[in-house]
């Protein structure tokens, strides 16, 4: 962890002189880094992006590209904070969320109690769905999937898989990474991204490692004085590596669409891949 700790202004004989204390530690490259990666601050500088506008947008979506009627079960893995899965319950949809993150999950909960929606959330990890043929539909959303070795990550298309019941689908949306590699600056820089909050920053620097098809971020946020450094890799396939992933998986076919939900072209910035079981 890393901490810039504000102190109090220090005295200097009658003038007051702001003192800072710089505090930082480096942290390594770990397999799962997410706890970290997902906490307070990731609410907080994604705010807009998770905003009540967007989700619902993106609930629309989802329930039309998967062509879900009322009563469908659904499984939303992982689930977050729940602002996916307590939209597909007030449209009609019987849901199941999963995460690994409690304090998520209790967001969930409560926020699906206040809007007076019923789903069922579940405390687990991807790798291990503690589910056979139960769901119409599974819905992996917002960057959710990569995060593993690629062993583990087609291990998570084979839960999905059994998850579901024959003639179920799959959706993942995820970041294109055709479309990311064209935005990567030329000569091997990293490309950089910038998240203000008033005097609160996200800083992600992303390589991409070619050889292993995987993003690379390194990511500085300072907030309320304090910085904090994470660093995280994802996976990366292209739509043509994971739907061979998906047939390995035991999935039938896939298809691919655009952030909209048009067709997918090489500079669309995300891609919406729907597998049917
Ligand atoms: C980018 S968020 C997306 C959440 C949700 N799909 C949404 O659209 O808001 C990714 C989520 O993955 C969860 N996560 C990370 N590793 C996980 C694991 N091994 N098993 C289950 N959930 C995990 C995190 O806790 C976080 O809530």
């Amino acid at each position: 962890m890393s901490a810039i700790e504000p102190r109090s202004p220090r005295e200097s004989g009658d003038r007051r002189v702001p003192c800072l204390l710089v505090t930082i530690v480096l942290v390594e490259w770990r397999d799962d880094p997410w706890s970290e990666v997902f906490d307070d601050d990731y609410l907080y500088f994604y705010a807009d992006r998770l905003a009540s506008e967007h989700s619902d947008r993106e609930t629309d979506l989802i329930v039309q590209l998967l062509d879900l009627p009322p009563g469908a079960a659904v499984l939303d893995a992982p689930c977050g904070h729940g602002r996916i899965a307590n939209r597909l319950a007030a449209r009609g949809l019987r849901v199941t969320g999963l995460d690994s993150n409690t304090e998520f999950l209790a967001r969930a909960r409560r926020d699906a109690e206040e809007s007076g929606v019923e789903v069922e959330y579940v405390l687990g990890d991807l790798r291990e769905l503690p589910w056979s043929g139960r769901f119409d539909a599974a819905v992996n959303w917002y960057t959710s999937f990569g995060y593993f070795n690629d062993q583990d990550n087609r291990r998570v298309l084979s839960e999905y898989h059994r998850a579901l019941r024959a003639g179920g689908r799959l959706m993942v949306d995820k970041i294109n990474r055709d479309a990311l590699i064209r935005q990567m600056p030329v000569g091997g820089a990293p490309l950089v991204a910038l998240t203000e909050r008033g005097d609160d920053l996200m800083i992600d620097r992303v390589h991409f490692d070619l050889a292993a098809g995987r993003s690379r971020t390194e990511r500085i946020i300072v907030r309320d004085g304090r910085v904090r450094r994470t660093r995280f890799s994802l996976s990366q396939p292209s739509f043509t590596e994971l739907s061979a992933w998906l047939g390995e998986a035991g999935f039938e076919q896939s298809a691919a669409y655009g952030p909209g939900g048009e067709k997918l072209a090489p500079d669309s910035r995300r891609m919406l891949v729907v597998a049917a079981r």
